[in-house]
């Protein structure tokens, strides 16, 4: 959805289309959860999809055997809590929304303690069942798992760091959605660009690359910008208790999918922030990082700098490395 298409040469989208036709096994980890059934649904209607295996401790048989009746081509079956290896054979994308959810009060890194032993044990089942798949991390907190999962690969000696994401699409969602409340423009093709990590202060909205976001400044900036990091809470405080985003997050974590199974397909220009083990900020001790990054059959293609930035986004960065760092070590001390 992030795709560059005006950029796009026409030898290039002669090349996509000759073949688009690619479709790829996706299985989802979670499925019988408040995110896990609706990112079914929507996996459901992408035409990319050849195989959906859902599985879950929980529902999962019943949640397939729903959404299997939907008029698109991919073949759909549930799994239930002791069919996981079975569930992943032949998986080529994972998708992880397994884990307990936010109550009111709490941070996503309150989630850690039970959030890590879960997604430890899925990602040992992923890194031997189906050591190639990409695998992409919702479960919180992101900041923290994505290092986890890695070390589990690593350890398996299945590592390939081009292949483990941190799903932060819900913060691009978020920034273009307030953005657009703020100025009045359609959100639909103007994404704006969110670095750093995922959760409060690592959320990083670099609004002056928008051509809306750089002219809203003082006050308003100010109050968008803390709507991006803690939006979250908005939806935690009004579900009171009920748990945390499901239905714009599967719709994030669709659209995250949706546009890898694009750049697998052979579609050139699939760019959008995610959260990988990255280059950037290296030299000051953050191996993960969220930026632009261009998607493709290998999963990473390219990661791109973050670019130029205002004076205020510079001061967020400096803060989002200092809590990322933290967030990265908790995750390492864990699986240590
Ligand atoms: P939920 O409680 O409704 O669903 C979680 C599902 O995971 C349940 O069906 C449960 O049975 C299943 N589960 C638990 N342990 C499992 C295991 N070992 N194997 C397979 N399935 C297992 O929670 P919800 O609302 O769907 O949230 C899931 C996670 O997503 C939470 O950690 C939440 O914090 C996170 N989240 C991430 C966001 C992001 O932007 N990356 C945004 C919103 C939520």
């Amino acid at each position: 959805m992030y795709a560059r298409s005006a950029a796009r040469t026409v030898s290039q989208a002669r090349a996509f289309s000759s073949s688009a036709s690619r479709q790829t096994n996706v299985t989802v980890l979670g499925a019988g959860g408040g995110i896990g059934q609706p990112l079914s649904l929507l996996m459901k209607l992408d035409p990319h999809v050849k195989k959906l295996n859902l599985y879950d401790i929980r529902g999962a048989p019943g949640v397939a055997a729903d959404v299997s009746h939907i008029d698109t081509g991919s073949e759909v079956t549930g799994f239930a809590a002791d069919k996981l290896d079975e569930a992943l054979d032949g998986a080529e994308v994972v998708v992880v929304p397994a884990g307990v959810p936010r109550k009111p009060g709490m941070t996503r890194d309150d989630l850690f303690s039970t959030n890590a032993s879960v997604l430890r044990d899925l990602a040992s089942a992923v890194a031997r069942v189906s050591p190639k798949a990409h695998l992409l991390i919702i479960t919180n907190p992101v900041n923290s798992l994505v290092p986890i999962a890695s070390r589990v690969f690593e350890k398996a000696g299945v590592y390939d760091p081009k292949r483990i994401f941190g799903v932060s699409t819900l913060d691009v969602v978020r920034a273009t959605r307030f953005l657009a409340s703020v100025t009045g423009n359609d959100p639909k093709n103007t994404p704006v660009t969110v670095v750093g990590g995922h959760s409060g202060d690592t959320i990083v909205p670099l609004f002056s690359q928008s051509s809306y976001g750089k002219a809203v400044t003082g006050e308003v900036y100010k109050k968008l910008v803390h709507r991006v990091q803690f939006g979250g809470d908005e939806v935690v405080q009004a579900k009171a208790g009920a748990g945390s985003a499901t239905l714009s997050m599967a719709f994030a974590g669709a659209k995250f999918a949706g546009a890898l199974l694009r750049g697998i397909a052979g579609e050139k220009g699939v760019i959008t922030p995610t959260f990988v083990r990255s280059p950037l900020y290296l030299d000051q001790g953050v191996e993960y990082f969220a930026s632009n990054v261009e998607l493709g059959p290998n999963g990473v293609e390219k990661i791109h700098p973050v670019g130029p930035i205002s004076a205020e986004e510079e001061e967020l960065l400096k803060v989002a490395l200092t809590g990322l760092k933290q967030n990265i070590e908790k995750g390492y001390k864990f699986i240590e």
